[in-house]
Protein backbone atom coordinates (compact mmCIF):
# COMPACT_ATOMS: atom_id res chain seq x y z
CA UNK A 1 0.00 0.00 0.00
CA UNK A 2 1.55 3.46 -1.21
CA UNK A 3 2.29 6.00 2.20
CA UNK A 4 -0.62 8.58 2.35
CA UNK A 5 1.39 11.95 2.43
CA UNK A 6 -1.71 14.38 3.59
CA UNK A 7 -2.33 14.76 6.78
CA UNK A 8 -5.24 16.87 8.84
CA UNK A 9 -3.98 19.92 10.89
CA UNK A 10 -6.25 21.62 13.64
CA UNK A 11 -8.68 21.04 10.85
CA UNK A 12 -6.79 22.30 7.76
CA UNK A 13 -6.19 19.24 4.81
CA UNK A 14 -2.40 19.40 3.54
CA UNK A 15 -1.98 16.85 0.92
CA UNK A 16 1.28 16.69 1.91
CA UNK A 17 3.38 17.87 4.70
CA UNK A 18 5.72 20.29 2.67
CA UNK A 19 4.67 24.54 3.17
CA UNK A 20 6.97 27.03 2.15
CA UNK A 21 7.92 29.42 4.86
CA UNK A 22 7.08 32.59 4.89
CA UNK A 23 10.19 34.69 2.97
CA UNK A 24 11.23 35.55 -0.19
CA UNK A 25 9.53 32.04 -1.67
CA UNK A 26 6.31 33.30 -0.91
CA UNK A 27 6.56 37.31 -2.02
CA UNK A 28 3.76 37.53 -4.26
CA UNK A 29 0.18 35.80 -5.61
CA UNK A 30 2.36 34.90 -8.64
CA UNK A 31 5.11 32.75 -7.11
CA UNK A 32 2.62 31.42 -4.49
CA UNK A 33 0.37 30.31 -7.50
CA UNK A 34 3.41 28.73 -8.85
CA UNK A 35 4.58 26.95 -5.97
CA UNK A 36 0.81 25.49 -5.68
CA UNK A 37 1.37 24.32 -9.01
CA UNK A 38 4.22 22.36 -8.84
CA UNK A 39 2.84 20.17 -5.76
CA UNK A 40 3.70 22.18 -2.18
CA UNK A 41 0.81 20.93 0.20
CA UNK A 42 1.09 24.86 1.65
CA UNK A 43 2.56 28.06 2.01
CA UNK A 44 2.79 30.59 4.38
CA UNK A 45 2.70 33.78 2.77
CA UNK A 46 5.65 37.00 3.37
CA UNK A 47 4.42 38.52 6.50
CA UNK A 48 2.40 41.36 6.08
CA UNK A 49 0.86 44.62 8.26
CA UNK A 50 -1.62 46.85 7.33
CA UNK A 51 1.08 49.87 6.75
CA UNK A 52 4.19 48.98 4.61
CA UNK A 53 5.03 52.59 4.13
CA UNK A 54 7.38 52.01 6.88
CA UNK A 55 9.08 49.13 5.68
CA UNK A 56 12.18 49.62 3.75
CA UNK A 57 14.65 47.29 2.91
CA UNK A 58 18.51 47.46 2.15
CA UNK A 59 20.23 46.31 -0.45
CA UNK A 60 22.55 43.63 -0.06
CA UNK A 61 20.19 42.25 2.68
CA UNK A 62 21.52 38.95 2.27
CA UNK A 63 24.85 36.62 3.42
CA UNK A 64 26.09 33.42 3.04
CA UNK A 65 28.14 30.84 4.70
CA UNK A 66 30.27 28.41 2.05
CA UNK A 67 31.44 25.28 3.62
CA UNK A 68 35.14 25.33 3.10
CA UNK A 69 36.14 22.64 0.86
CA UNK A 70 33.23 22.07 -1.41
CA UNK A 71 32.00 26.18 -1.39
CA UNK A 72 28.27 25.09 -1.05
CA UNK A 73 26.06 27.43 1.20
CA UNK A 74 25.65 25.98 4.73
CA UNK A 75 24.27 28.98 6.51
CA UNK A 76 22.30 32.03 5.56
CA UNK A 77 21.68 35.69 6.97
CA UNK A 78 19.17 37.91 6.35
CA UNK A 79 18.27 41.58 7.34
CA UNK A 80 15.53 41.75 5.30
CA UNK A 81 12.32 42.76 6.40
CA UNK A 82 8.43 42.22 6.43
CA UNK A 83 6.97 42.52 2.85
CA UNK A 84 6.92 45.65 1.87
CA UNK A 85 3.92 45.39 -1.01
CA UNK A 86 0.74 47.34 -0.31
CA UNK A 87 -1.94 45.28 2.31
CA UNK A 88 -4.68 46.20 -0.41
CA UNK A 89 -2.80 44.47 -3.23
CA UNK A 90 -2.24 41.15 -0.89
CA UNK A 91 -5.85 40.98 0.09
CA UNK A 92 -6.40 40.64 -3.75
CA UNK A 93 -4.11 38.09 -4.28
CA UNK A 94 -4.97 35.93 -1.28
CA UNK A 95 -8.31 35.99 -2.21
CA UNK A 96 -7.43 35.09 -6.03
CA UNK A 97 -5.43 32.41 -4.41
CA UNK A 98 -7.63 30.88 -2.30
CA UNK A 99 -10.54 30.65 -5.37
CA UNK A 100 -8.07 29.47 -7.76
CA UNK A 101 -6.64 26.54 -5.22
CA UNK A 102 -9.13 25.59 -3.13
CA UNK A 103 -7.71 22.33 -2.17
CA UNK A 104 -4.18 23.92 -1.28
CA UNK A 105 -3.34 25.56 2.39
CA UNK A 106 -2.77 29.32 2.76
CA UNK A 107 -1.29 30.48 6.02
CA UNK A 108 -1.68 34.47 6.12
CA UNK A 109 1.69 35.47 8.00
CA UNK A 110 0.66 38.94 10.10
CA UNK A 111 2.54 41.26 11.97
CA UNK A 112 1.57 44.57 13.49
CA UNK A 113 2.62 47.06 16.26
CA UNK A 114 1.83 46.13 19.94
CA UNK A 115 -1.85 47.60 19.96
CA UNK A 116 -4.87 45.43 20.38
CA UNK A 117 -6.86 47.40 17.55
CA UNK A 118 -4.20 47.28 14.65
CA UNK A 119 -4.17 43.14 15.46
CA UNK A 120 -7.58 43.06 15.22
CA UNK A 121 -8.09 45.08 12.44
CA UNK A 122 -5.09 42.69 10.36
CA UNK A 123 -7.41 39.60 11.72
CA UNK A 124 -10.58 40.57 10.68
CA UNK A 125 -9.98 42.08 7.09
CA UNK A 126 -6.89 38.96 5.95
CA UNK A 127 -9.47 36.33 6.79
CA UNK A 128 -11.90 38.26 4.77
CA UNK A 129 -10.19 36.72 1.64
CA UNK A 130 -10.69 33.24 2.87
CA UNK A 131 -7.31 31.92 3.67
CA UNK A 132 -7.02 28.75 5.97
CA UNK A 133 -5.25 30.00 9.01
CA UNK A 134 -2.77 32.47 10.24
CA UNK A 135 0.85 32.50 11.39
CA UNK A 136 1.81 35.40 14.03
CA UNK A 137 4.96 36.98 13.62
CA UNK A 138 6.38 37.58 17.18
CA UNK A 139 9.51 36.58 15.99
CA UNK A 140 11.65 38.73 12.97
CA UNK A 141 14.72 39.03 15.03
CA UNK A 142 15.85 42.51 13.15
CA UNK A 143 14.50 45.74 12.29
CA UNK A 144 11.12 45.34 13.43
CA UNK A 145 12.42 44.53 17.16
CA UNK A 146 13.26 48.40 16.61
CA UNK A 147 9.64 49.27 16.22
CA UNK A 148 9.08 47.22 19.72
CA UNK A 149 7.45 44.38 16.90
CA UNK A 150 8.55 40.91 16.09
CA UNK A 151 11.07 39.28 18.22
CA UNK A 152 10.41 42.31 20.49
CA UNK A 153 7.36 40.37 21.69
CA UNK A 154 7.99 37.26 20.79
CA UNK A 155 10.60 37.05 23.73
CA UNK A 156 8.37 38.60 26.14
CA UNK A 157 5.68 35.29 27.31
CA UNK A 158 3.43 37.83 28.30
CA UNK A 159 3.48 39.92 25.34
CA UNK A 160 2.94 37.04 23.57
CA UNK A 161 -0.20 35.75 25.09
CA UNK A 162 -1.58 38.41 25.32
CA UNK A 163 -1.18 39.18 21.36
CA UNK A 164 -2.63 36.08 20.72
CA UNK A 165 -5.45 36.11 22.90
CA UNK A 166 -6.50 39.78 20.54
CA UNK A 167 -6.05 37.61 17.65
CA UNK A 168 -7.86 34.58 18.87
CA UNK A 169 -10.94 37.17 19.98
CA UNK A 170 -11.73 37.57 16.53
CA UNK A 171 -9.91 34.69 14.39
CA UNK A 172 -12.22 32.60 12.86
CA UNK A 173 -9.52 30.27 11.69
CA UNK A 174 -6.66 28.52 12.68
CA UNK A 175 -3.68 30.46 14.57
CA UNK A 176 -0.13 29.49 15.03
CA UNK A 177 2.27 31.55 16.68
CA UNK A 178 5.80 31.60 15.49
CA UNK A 179 8.36 31.22 18.17
CA UNK A 180 11.96 33.21 18.08
CA UNK A 181 15.22 30.62 18.72
CA UNK A 182 16.68 33.98 20.35
CA UNK A 183 15.53 32.76 23.77
CA UNK A 184 16.93 30.58 26.35
CA UNK A 185 13.87 28.18 26.85
CA UNK A 186 11.32 28.33 23.80
CA UNK A 187 8.46 25.97 25.00
CA UNK A 188 7.65 28.96 27.83
CA UNK A 189 6.52 31.63 24.88
CA UNK A 190 5.27 28.64 23.17
CA UNK A 191 3.14 28.00 26.10
CA UNK A 192 2.20 31.33 26.95
CA UNK A 193 0.65 31.59 23.43
CA UNK A 194 -0.94 28.08 23.56
CA UNK A 195 -2.43 29.17 26.94
CA UNK A 196 -4.06 32.05 24.90
CA UNK A 197 -5.77 29.61 22.58
CA UNK A 198 -2.92 29.68 20.15
CA UNK A 199 -3.73 26.40 17.46
CA UNK A 200 -0.26 25.47 17.13
CA UNK A 201 2.96 26.87 17.05
CA UNK A 202 5.75 27.35 14.21
CA UNK A 203 9.37 27.07 15.00
CA UNK A 204 11.82 28.29 14.11
CA UNK A 205 12.55 31.69 13.01
CA UNK A 206 16.16 32.81 12.39
CA UNK A 207 18.81 33.15 14.90
CA UNK A 208 20.62 36.46 15.28
CA UNK A 209 23.93 36.60 13.62
CA UNK A 210 27.06 38.29 12.66
CA UNK A 211 27.61 36.29 8.99
CA UNK A 212 31.41 37.22 8.56
CA UNK A 213 33.69 40.02 8.95
CA UNK A 214 35.19 41.15 5.34
CA UNK A 215 39.29 41.09 5.93
CA UNK A 216 39.91 43.66 3.32
CA UNK A 217 37.40 46.40 4.25
CA UNK A 218 37.36 45.27 8.17
CA UNK A 219 33.28 45.80 7.36
CA UNK A 220 30.91 43.36 9.19
CA UNK A 221 28.41 41.77 6.33
CA UNK A 222 26.59 42.17 4.74
CA UNK A 223 27.61 45.75 4.50
CA UNK A 224 25.33 48.76 3.82
CA UNK A 225 27.18 51.57 2.75
CA UNK A 226 30.01 50.50 5.35
CA UNK A 227 27.57 49.26 8.04
CA UNK A 228 25.39 46.47 9.17
CA UNK A 229 23.80 45.07 11.68
CA UNK A 230 23.07 41.27 12.96
CA UNK A 231 20.70 39.66 10.88
CA UNK A 232 18.78 36.33 10.99
CA UNK A 233 20.60 33.05 9.88
CA UNK A 234 18.29 30.09 8.53
CA UNK A 235 19.82 27.16 6.19
CA UNK A 236 21.72 23.79 7.26
CA UNK A 237 23.78 24.96 9.69
CA UNK A 238 20.69 26.03 12.36
CA UNK A 239 18.97 22.75 11.84
CA UNK A 240 20.12 20.70 14.69
CA UNK A 241 19.14 24.01 17.04
CA UNK A 242 15.78 23.65 15.23
CA UNK A 243 15.64 20.53 15.88
CA UNK A 244 16.25 20.96 20.06
CA UNK A 245 13.64 23.57 20.06
CA UNK A 246 10.96 21.74 18.17
CA UNK A 247 11.62 19.03 20.69
CA UNK A 248 11.65 21.22 23.52
CA UNK A 249 8.03 22.23 22.34
CA UNK A 250 6.83 19.23 21.60
CA UNK A 251 8.10 17.80 25.00
CA UNK A 252 6.32 20.50 27.04
CA UNK A 253 3.09 19.73 25.69
CA UNK A 254 2.54 16.56 24.33
CA UNK A 255 0.50 16.35 21.55
CA UNK A 256 0.73 19.96 20.70
CA UNK A 257 0.44 21.51 16.77
CA UNK A 258 3.91 22.13 15.39
CA UNK A 259 5.03 23.41 12.26
CA UNK A 260 8.78 23.04 11.93
CA UNK A 261 11.30 24.85 10.20
CA UNK A 262 14.77 25.64 10.48
CA UNK A 263 17.58 24.19 7.40
CA UNK A 264 15.17 21.77 5.98
CA UNK A 265 16.57 20.76 2.70
CA UNK A 266 15.90 17.25 1.73
CA UNK A 267 13.18 15.11 2.82
CA UNK A 268 15.11 12.89 5.22
CA UNK A 269 15.65 16.56 6.75
CA UNK A 270 12.10 16.91 7.34
CA UNK A 271 11.37 13.53 9.16
CA UNK A 272 13.67 14.52 11.64
CA UNK A 273 11.24 17.27 12.19
CA UNK A 274 8.46 14.77 12.50
CA UNK A 275 9.93 12.59 15.01
CA UNK A 276 10.48 15.41 17.41
CA UNK A 277 6.46 16.34 16.87
CA UNK A 278 6.10 18.56 13.81
CA UNK A 279 3.21 17.41 11.61
CA UNK A 280 3.97 19.60 9.22
CA UNK A 281 7.34 21.27 7.96
CA UNK A 282 8.54 24.66 6.43
CA UNK A 283 11.39 25.74 4.22
CA UNK A 284 12.21 28.93 3.08
CA UNK A 285 15.74 29.01 2.56
CA UNK A 286 16.11 25.27 1.11
CA UNK A 287 13.93 26.69 -1.63
CA UNK A 288 15.79 30.00 -2.22
CA UNK A 289 18.95 27.70 -2.47
CA UNK A 290 17.38 24.84 -4.18
CA UNK A 291 14.23 26.18 -5.95
CA UNK A 292 10.96 25.48 -5.82
CA UNK A 293 11.40 22.17 -7.78
CA UNK A 294 12.48 20.35 -4.72
CA UNK A 295 9.41 19.47 -3.57
CA UNK A 296 9.57 16.15 -5.89
CA UNK A 297 12.22 14.82 -4.33
CA UNK A 298 11.14 16.08 -0.56
CA UNK A 299 7.84 14.21 -1.46
CA UNK A 300 9.72 11.39 -2.78
CA UNK A 301 12.08 11.36 -0.06
CA UNK A 302 9.36 10.90 2.66
CA UNK A 303 7.34 8.56 0.91
CA UNK A 304 10.27 5.94 0.63
CA UNK A 305 11.33 6.74 4.18
CA UNK A 306 7.59 5.87 5.08
CA UNK A 307 7.44 2.70 2.59
CA UNK A 308 10.78 1.24 4.55
CA UNK A 309 9.23 1.67 8.19
CA UNK A 310 5.74 0.41 7.18
CA UNK A 311 4.66 3.45 7.68
CA UNK A 312 1.08 3.85 6.27
CA UNK A 313 0.21 7.28 8.01
CA UNK A 314 1.64 9.91 8.97
CA UNK A 315 0.24 10.15 12.19
CA UNK A 316 2.56 6.97 12.59
CA UNK A 317 5.88 8.14 13.68
CA UNK A 318 5.17 11.89 14.26
CA UNK A 319 6.64 12.36 17.59
CA UNK A 320 8.26 8.99 17.46
CA UNK A 321 11.73 9.80 18.59
CA UNK A 322 10.28 12.31 21.92
CA UNK A 323 10.56 9.28 24.01
CA UNK A 324 14.13 8.72 23.58
CA UNK A 325 14.96 12.36 25.01
CA UNK A 326 15.79 12.33 28.82
CA UNK A 327 18.74 13.51 31.43
CA UNK A 328 22.32 13.09 31.23
CA UNK A 329 22.08 11.67 34.83
CA UNK A 330 19.78 8.55 33.33
CA UNK A 331 22.12 8.29 30.32
CA UNK A 332 25.02 7.98 33.04
CA UNK A 333 22.70 4.99 34.70
CA UNK A 334 21.77 3.02 31.56
CA UNK A 335 25.18 3.14 30.38
CA UNK A 336 26.17 1.90 33.88
CA UNK A 337 23.66 -0.74 33.86
CA UNK A 338 24.00 -2.08 30.02
CA UNK A 339 27.91 -2.50 30.82
CA UNK A 340 27.22 -4.68 33.64
CA UNK A 341 25.56 -6.69 31.54
CA UNK A 342 27.35 -6.76 29.03
CA UNK A 343 30.77 -8.02 30.85
CA UNK A 344 28.19 -10.46 32.76
CA UNK A 345 28.46 -8.63 36.17
CA UNK A 346 30.18 -6.50 37.74
CA UNK A 347 34.20 -5.93 37.99
CA UNK A 348 34.71 -6.14 33.65
CA UNK A 349 33.83 -2.69 33.14
CA UNK A 350 37.09 -1.73 31.56
CA UNK A 351 37.18 -4.42 29.21
CA UNK A 352 34.03 -3.35 28.30
CA UNK A 353 34.74 -0.10 27.65
CA UNK A 354 38.32 -0.82 25.35
CA UNK A 355 36.14 -3.23 23.51
CA UNK A 356 34.06 -0.15 22.58
CA UNK A 357 36.58 2.52 21.84
CA UNK A 358 36.59 3.78 18.14
CA UNK A 359 39.16 3.67 15.65
CA UNK A 360 39.75 7.68 16.07
CA UNK A 361 39.73 7.18 19.52
CA UNK A 362 42.17 4.71 19.53
CA UNK A 363 44.05 7.37 16.97
CA UNK A 364 44.13 10.00 19.62
CA UNK A 365 45.20 8.17 22.36
CA UNK A 366 47.85 6.62 21.05
CA UNK A 367 49.24 10.08 19.50
C1 LIG B 1 15.35 36.06 3.31
C2 LIG B 1 14.43 35.59 4.40
C3 LIG B 1 13.27 36.30 4.69
C4 LIG B 1 12.40 35.88 5.70
N1 LIG B 1 11.25 36.59 5.94
C5 LIG B 1 10.38 36.15 6.89
C6 LIG B 1 9.14 36.80 7.10
O1 LIG B 1 8.78 37.76 6.42
N2 LIG B 1 8.34 36.33 8.09
C7 LIG B 1 8.66 35.24 8.86
O2 LIG B 1 7.89 34.85 9.73
N3 LIG B 1 9.83 34.59 8.65
C8 LIG B 1 10.68 35.01 7.70
N4 LIG B 1 11.84 34.32 7.48
C9 LIG B 1 12.18 33.16 8.35
C10 LIG B 1 11.79 31.83 7.70
O3 LIG B 1 10.40 31.75 7.48
C11 LIG B 1 12.22 30.65 8.60
O4 LIG B 1 11.59 30.79 9.86
C12 LIG B 1 13.72 30.58 8.86
O5 LIG B 1 14.45 31.08 7.77
C13 LIG B 1 14.19 29.16 9.15
O6 LIG B 1 13.85 28.25 8.12
P1 LIG B 1 14.79 27.92 6.84
O7 LIG B 1 16.13 27.49 7.36
O8 LIG B 1 14.06 26.87 6.08
O9 LIG B 1 14.90 29.20 6.06
C14 LIG B 1 12.71 34.72 6.45
C15 LIG B 1 13.87 33.99 6.14
C16 LIG B 1 14.72 34.40 5.12
C17 LIG B 1 15.95 33.58 4.82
Amino acid sequence: MAADLSITVNGMVFENPFVLGSGPPGTNGRVIAKSFDLGWGGMVCKTISLDPSKVINTAPRYGKLRSREKEEVIGFENIELISDRPFDQWLDELRYLKKSYPGKILIASIMEEYRKDAWQEITRRVQETGVDGFELNLSCPHGLPERKMGMAMGEDPSIVEEVTRWVKEVSTIPVWAKMTPNVGHIEVPALAALKAGADGISAINTILSVIGIDLKTLRPQPTVEGYSVPGGYSGQAVRPIALRHVMEIARAKPGVTISGMGGIETGSDAVQFMLVGASTVQICTGAMLRGYEIIDELKADLEKFMTDHGFARMTDFIGKSLPFFTTHADLVARQKAAKVARAGGPGRDNETWNGAITKETAELTTN
